[in-house]
């Protein structure tokens, strides 16, 4: 088959076979699906092609998945929408720089999970190059859907659904993940849903043994977000307080970068924070001196630009700087979740998103929620930071939902990407439903 100056990702032929055909200039040539077709299709019933095309706007893939009520394998771990509960899922995280996939039970939880991180790729250009990023989901993303299916010793017949993460996050790294979940959604005939990458992160403290109940206040701090936000259950989500710039994770990376600490720098600086003096420097709390629960992270990182000017860049100096700015984003943090659960009344409090493996964090938050009679729950660090257990959980709940909805079989959902899309818009899980 051959194709004009390009290759496509992956091409479905429903029912029989599913193909991957990667170009090496996927995230080079925008233009993938300018190839003819010149095979002789004899065999092939329906062609899906994945339109992989890396133009930073909102795209919506051609394949649609079947619906409940339009499953095309019988499924062995009986799910049916009568019985919601026998539900597994696979899914799919290829947001940014992880490649991962997992596989959860509803019955049984987690049974795999895989992951692939291309940060050591990205490292030597100081953080995420977007069309490497791509091409390297390409790469990564079918062997590790192999392993993770293998180790959950899943097959077509036992998988009763596909989640992916649908946005946001680079628009091109996500196509990968929404072409191959609209390929394999019908090549094995069942139904796809696509996730926003921050209810991934949310629920993540659900795949521990002792989870949050709803309704919860969430912090969620990651590389893209800082938001407060109050969760009354599934797709219900009000965000009370989010960041006017710089979020948490960014703050980290880019002090860091100041620090001389490789990307992406936070794990690294809470390191370097540990052998640090609290009182040398005493950095400005941003936003506590007035009401309200947003965020502002950037002055913080020109506070310790500041800090460190004319200085010799020593151990010393470098350990005190990150202890200090640590405590600063740290004290800010716990004082808006105080201030949350005042103004919420709730009894508990998610940490999620990558800044949430921080420890010194969860040590401030454990003495706010046992001053507010409230209780703390995270999930564990490898499931702080991006992952596709979190994508295979919400994408369990999110099909359960559906199933148990009146008038949802034979109703049909586009697989789609968003680069942005806000969390408060998640009553939908997928962009551009087909209706
Ligand atoms: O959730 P995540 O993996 O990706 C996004 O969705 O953004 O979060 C990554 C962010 C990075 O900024 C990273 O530096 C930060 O989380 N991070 C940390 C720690 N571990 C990861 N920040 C502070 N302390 C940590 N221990
Ligand atoms: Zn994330």
């Amino acid at each position: 088959m051959p194709f004009y100056r390009s290759g496509l990702f992956s091409l479905t032929l429903l029912g029989r076979l599913l193909v991957e055909f990667t170009s090496p200039k996927l995230g080079e040539d925008a233009r993938l699906l300018t190839g003819t077709l010149e095979a002789a299709q004899g065999g092939v019933k329906i062609l899906i092609l994945a339109n992989t095309n890396a133009g930073h706007s909102n795209l919506k893939c051609m394949a649609r998945p079947p619906a409940f009520g339009d499953r095309g394998a019988h499924s062995k771990s009986g799910f049916c929408p009568n019985r919601p509960g026998c539900m597994r899922v696979v899914g799919i995280e290829t947001s940014c720089d992880e490649t991962a996939v997992a596989v959860y039970d509803a019955d049984l939880g987690l049974l795999s999970h895989r992951l692939y991180s291309q940060v050591a790729m990205h490292q030597a250009y100081g953080g995420v190059v977007p069309e490497l990023a791509s091409r390297d989901h390409v790469r990564r993303l079918l062997p590790l859907f192999r392993e993770a299916l293998a180790d959950a010793k899943s097959d077509r017949e036992s998988i009763d659904g596909i989640a992916y993460t649908a946005g946001p996050g680079l628009i091109g790294a996500l196509l990968v993940g929404a072409g191959f979940a609209a390929s394999l959604s019908l090549a094995w005939g069942k139904p796809g849903v696509g996730i926003h990458h921050l209810e991934g992160h949310l629920l993540a403290p659900l795949l521990e043994p002792n989870p949050p109940a709803f309704p919860f206040l969430a912090l969620l701090v990651s590389g893209g977000h800082t938001q407060l936000v109050d969760v009354e259950g599934l797709g219900q989500y009000r965000i009370l307080g989010e960041t006017l710039d710089d979020a948490a994770g960014e703050a980290f990376d880019k002090t860091a970068k100041l620090l001389g600490l490789p990307y992406p720098g936070g794990a690294a600086l809470a390191k370097l924070a540990e052998t640090g003096r609290s009182d040398r420097f005493v950095f400005p709390r941003p936003m506590l001196d007035r009401p309200g629960l947003d965020f502002s992270f950037s002055g913080l990182k020109t506070a310790a630009l500041v800090a460190l000017r004319g200085r010799v860049l020593d151990d010393a100096i470098r350990a005190d700087v990150a202890r200090g700015f640590q405590e600063a984003v740290v004290e800010t943090l716990a004082e808006k979740c105080r201030r949350a659960l005042e103004f919420t009344g709730h009894r508990r409090l998610v940490i999620a998103g990558g800044v949430g493996a921080n420890r010194r964090l969860r040590e401030r938050l454990a003495e706010v929620v046992l001053a507010a009679s409230a209780e703390l729950y995270f999930p564990r660090a490898e499931f702080c930071t991006d992952n596709g257990a979190m994508i295979a959980l919400a994408g369990c709940m999110r099909l359960t939902a559906l199933a148990g909805e009146p008038g949802t079989a034979g109703r049909g959902r586009m697989i789609g990407a968003r680069a942005n899309w806000e969390l408060g818009d998640s009553g939908e899980a997928v962009a551009g439903n087909g209706g």
